[in-house]
């Protein structure tokens, strides 16, 4: 099994330009220790700091992703951001599909499939998101609900692309709350998830990265990237400070 270690941080509608030239030079400084040999670490800022945290993060091991991206190449989608421009900037990775896009601004597993198409069209790397909520998983309905993401989202998704693809489960009720799924709840599901994936591309899912979302912290990060199918991690607050976001990382990599 070949899967490295993927850490980003989802910065979602946090930090000015300003703000992330500071933390920029925060995490370049602290994440000269961690290896690019064990974890591959990104962070994905608003698209008003893109430009500037790719400036500043030059020359270290973080890369950088955007938080969504259009399906359209250019056009009359008035406040809409293409992959051209992403990949213009440098932009390695693009987050789509997050519940807080599906639950507030109506994205549906079709729209989500538009856009990794997109992203791939531009050789962008897609972390696609999936994940139930609370009223889901209370009814037992978890597995349906993410098999009905995995299949809606990779319709048409050549096995060629899809080797390109980085999952993120998040279920939705640990996002912000501080309630994060238990290293065996969140192990069991991302192996579900896994055998989905193998239904549709074979062998390729032992490759695929799957990363775990919603409330991971330094102080938990080490037991649930031990899990066997857990490949990492797609953070939110503790991605905002250097500190936290360097120690979570550190000890996810042991
Ligand atoms: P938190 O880490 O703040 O729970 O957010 C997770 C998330 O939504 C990352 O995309």
């Amino acid at each position: 099994m070949s899967r490295k270690v993927f850490i980003a941080g989802n910065w979602k509608m946090n930090k000015t330009a300003a703000e992330t030239a500071a933390l920029c030079q925060a995490l370049k400084e602290k994440f000269a220790d961690v290896c690019p040999c064990k974890a591959d670490v990104a962070v994905c800022p608003p698209f008003t700091s893109i430009a500037t945290a790719i400036a500043e993060l030059k020359g270290s091991n973080i890369k950088v992703g955007a938080q969504n991206i259009h399906w359209a190449d250019n056009g009359a989608f008035t406040g809409e951001i293409s992959g051209a421009m992403l990949k213009e900037l440098g932009v390695e990775y693009v987050i789509i599909g997050h519940s807080e896009r599906r639950q507030y601004f109506g994205e549906t597993d079709e729209t989500v499939n538009k856009r990794i198409q997109a992203a791939l069209k531009y050789d962008l790397k897609p972390i696609v998101c999936i994940g139930e909520t609370l009223e889901e998983r209370e009814g037992d309905k978890t597995e349906a609900v993410l098999e009905k993401q995995i299949k809606g989202a990779f319709s048409g998704i050549s096995a060629d692309d899809f080797k390109k693809i980085v999952i993120a489960y998040e279920p939705v009720w640990a996002i912000g709350t501080g309630k994060t799924a238990t290293p065996d709840m969140a192990e069991a599901t991302h192996a579900f998830i896994r055998k989905v994936l193998a239904g549709l591309y074979g062998a390729l899912a032992e490759e695929t990265v799957i990363q775990y979302g919603g409330s991971m912290k330094p102080e938990n990060s080490r037991e649930l990237v031990a899990q066997p199918d857990i490949d990492g991690g797609l953070i939110g607050g503790a991605a905002l400070k250097a500190d936290s976001f360097h120690d979570l990382v550190k000890n996810a990599i042991g």
